[in-house]
């Protein structure tokens, strides 16, 4: 296991793109040759792992050749529930992880299933109370025992709040009990923000938590007007990044310190609205 250093900027640094196996091929091809200016910006793929997916023997190979680094997302461990209830999804993941030779890994504190049921997009948050802390504070700990690299832990989409603890305290607990780093999702944080009658702006700037982020995950969203007029927040990766979401990773930059990198998650967005947000990334957000 390799511990987090909480004085060191964390493995992973500049901007990435989450991808598909079969979307990585390509990516590490286009890195590879430069076809698009945007593409030699690129400086890792985060890798989305489900425990019955084998990871294709080309790839390691391909991501050496196009020089990029690798984060593996897990999608689908409840880290709110125990993990020994999930110890052969987890002993898989960790076999095809070791597979990839990722710099880090990173999971959603929510909850991706339940029963028989595939939650997948309607992913649930976790209860945010001092019981659900200690569950996840445990599992992140064993978890980051059988991983030979560091493991972030991300704030998940939240439509509805149960319990007692605020997100980013819920967050910043779980990173100094288990000596985790975290994962900032820009977009789960203003649809928080959205849910909870609070501003994205202020509630960042006034988290302490902040020394623990290790990267930060920028995608699309909607606000839609619903019949009361009042702006209403979609989880939608495939749209536009917003001005106001940058500005967001901005200030998160400001706060830590530091160039924590930008993973910009846009399944479903064509390949050329992503590279033009590799280029306002890397052109227009501020070190
Ligand atoms: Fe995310």
């Amino acid at each position: 296991m390799t511990s987090p250093s909480f004085d060191s900027p964390g493995p992973l640094q500049g901007i990435g793109v989450s991808a598909t196996f079969e979307e990585a091929a390509r990516l590490c091809q286009w890195r590879a040759q430069s076809q698009h200016p945007a593409w030699s910006r690129l400086d890792y793929l985060q890798l989305g792992i489900y425990s019955h997916q084998s990871v294709p023997p080309s790839l390691p190979g391909d991501l050496h050749a196009a020089g990029l680094d690798a984060v593996v997302h897990l999608l689908e461990l409840n880290l709110m529930r125990p993990l020994e209830l999930q110890a052969e999804a987890a002993r898989r993941l960790v076999e095809q992880i070791e597979r990839i030779g990722p710099v880090c890994v990173e999971e959603d504190l929510g909850l991706w299933r339940w029963g028989h049921t595939e939650l997948e997009q309607h992913m649930l948050p976790p209860v945010f109370d001092q019981a659900s802390l200690d569950v996840i504070v445990d599992n992140v700990q064993e978890l980051q025992a059988m991983l030979r690299v560091p493991l972030f832990v991300e704030n998940p989409p939240v439509y509805f709040v149960v319990g007692d603890l605020d997100l980013l305290t819920f967050m910043r607990r779980v990173a100094e009990r288990s000596r985790c780093g975290l994962v900032l999702d820009i977009g789960h944080l203003v649809g928080y923000c959205a849910a909870t009658g609070r501003d994205p702006h202020e509630y960042l700037d006034d988290w302490d938590g902040i020394e623990h982020v290790r990267e930060l995950h920028v995608a699309g969203y909607d606000l839609r007007p619903d019949s009361a007029g009042v702006p209403m927040w979609y989880d939608n990766h495939a749209a536009p990044v917003s001005d106001y979401a940058l500005g967001l990773v901005e200030l998160a930059r400001r706060r830590a310190r530091r160039q924590l990198p930008v993973t910009l998650e846009q399944e479903g967005a064509t390949f050329g609205r992503i590279a033009s947000h590799i280029q306002r990334v890397s052109h227009e957000v501020a070190a």
